[in-house]
This record gives C-alpha cells, sequence and structure tokens, in this order.
C-alpha cells in the first residue's frame, strides 16, 4: 500500500533527506517510522504526497507518487503534518474541520452532523467554535487531526502526531487511531507511543533504512 523503491529527496540546497531508501508498508497496516531528529521522517511524508519532489519509485494508495496522479493521492490520503499551523487556516476549528468536506460539495447538515462527531470522537466539542490561532499547541494538533480524519481517507500520514499532547490527549489518540482501519504511517520518536499503535516499525537514520521489525523489539538505543 506504501511502497518505496531507491527513493531519494532532497532539498533544494542540496540536502540529501533520504538517500535511496526502500521499504514497503502493508494495505490496512499500521507503520511506525521511527528515526531521530533529521532521520529523514517528515521529509518522507512530504515527499509521498508531492510537496518535496523524489527521485526513485514511490507508490502511495495504489498510485504511484508523480505528477498527474497528485491530485488523486491527496485526494485518498490524509496528512497531519508536524506543525498544525500548517493545516489551520481558517477562523474557527468548525470551520477548518468542515473545510475539506465542503470542498467535496457536501451539503451544510451533513457535513455539520460529520464535524460534530469526529469533535466528539476527539473528546474536542468545546472546540468548535473556538479560534484556531488561539489554542495551545496541544489543541491545535487534535484539531488538525480532526480536520483530516473526518475526510476517511484511506491512508493516513501522521508527523508526530503525539507532540504538545498531555497524557489524557495521548492516550485518546491512541483509542482513536488503533480502532481506524485505515493504512497508517506515523512518523515519531515516542516509542512507547508507537509500540502501542503499530505493530511493524521502520527506523531510519540520515535518510537511509537501518532495521525493519516489531516496534517493541525497537531499542532507544537505536535511534540516532
Ligand atoms: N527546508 C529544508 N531545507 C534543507 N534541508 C532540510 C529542510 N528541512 C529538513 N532538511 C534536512 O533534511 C534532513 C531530514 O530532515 P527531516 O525530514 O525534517 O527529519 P526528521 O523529520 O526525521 O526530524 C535533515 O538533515 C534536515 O536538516
Ligand atoms: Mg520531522
Amino acid at each position: 500500500m506504501i511502497k518505496l523503491i531507491d527513493w531519494t529527496v532532497a532539498y533544494p540546497d542540496g540536502t540529501k533527506a533520504l538517500d535511496r531508501l526502500s521499504l514497503s508498508a502493508g494495505r490496512g497496516e499500521r507503520t511506525a517510522l521511527i528515526g531521530g531528529n533529521g532521520a529523514g521522517k517528515s521529509s518522507l511524508i512530504r515527499s509521498l504526497v508531492g510537496i518535496l519532489p523524489g527521485q526513485g519509485t514511490a507508490e502511495i494508495a495504489g498510485l504511484e507518487v508523480r505528477k498527474e496522479n497528485l491530485q488523486e493521492i491527496r485526494r485518498r490520503t490524509g496528512v497531519v503534518f508536524q506543525n498544525p499551523d500548517d493545516q489551520l487556516f481558517l477562523p474557527t476549528i468548525r470551520d477548518n474541520v468542515a473545510f475539506g468536506l465542503k470542498n467535496l460539495g457536501m451539503g451544510k447538515e451533513e457535513a455539520e452532523e460529520k464535524v460534530r462527531n469526529i469533535l466528539q470522537q476527539f473528546n474536542i466539542p468545546g472546540l468548535a467554535d473556538r479560534l484556531a490561532m488561539k489554542l495551545s499547541g496541544g489543541e491545535k494538533r487534535l484539531a488538525a487531526l480532526a480536520s483530516v480524519m473526518v475526510m476517511e481517507p484511506e491512508v493516513l500520514l501522521l508527523d508526530e502526531p503525539t507532540a504538545f499532547l498531555d497524557p489524557k490527549a495521548r492516550r485518546n489518540l491512541i483509542r482513536i487511531l488503533k480502532r481506524l482501519p485505515q493504512t497508517m504511517l506515523i512518523a515519531t520518536h515516542d516509542l512507547s507511543f508507537a509500540a502501542e499503535v503499530c505493530p511493524r516499525a521502520v527506523l531510519l537514520s540520515r535518510g537511509t533504512l537501518i532495521a525493519e521489525k516489531a516496534t517493541e523489539e525497537i531499542d532507544e538505543d537505536l535511534i540516532s
């Protein structure tokens, strides 16, 4: 469902974020993408949806990552970026969460119902009418997750989803993710979170794969 063969990603300044990376994540599986700062996790996620160009072969949601497929890939794939400010661009949380649904042409009442349900699921019904720019980091993160999940994408790419979350919100997120049927690739350095949510993990260091194994077998010392 997600497959990379010799996938290389470089920034305009020449920094190589991924160097001929090959890996695969099965359909319906939740795979953790583990690695220390600068390992290439965020770059991998960005490259899968075409925000960063890559060379080699990459496939996601049944489509090869190339220009002509990007629109469909982005329709089938939900991404929660490392920085929630990147995806809350409308004034209220309600507007942000409803944005994608309305874009699909969904009627107002159906969209409102879905927004209500997802905010309930995330235990944040009270945020609906709050201004996105005035929320805490954790509240923004939950709202960004809700705005992506409400679209029910086939594949979910989550970048450091537990960043800024308090223990209760973190626990709730674990519960939600474990219930979902989607294929997921979750970038994180939160090993205990990864072990609870993702049976399998791929370990990156400096843009290359250094291990692929059961998440609970990953030793913290391996993360660099
Ligand atoms: N905008 C950028 N321009 C140049 N290099 C970048 C940029 N963003 C990240 N990098 C570099 O790409 C590499 C991988 O970074 P990143 O994918 O953010 O790692 P991670 O998410 O695992 O911490 C690092 O060496 C980082 O310095
Ligand atoms: Mg990152």
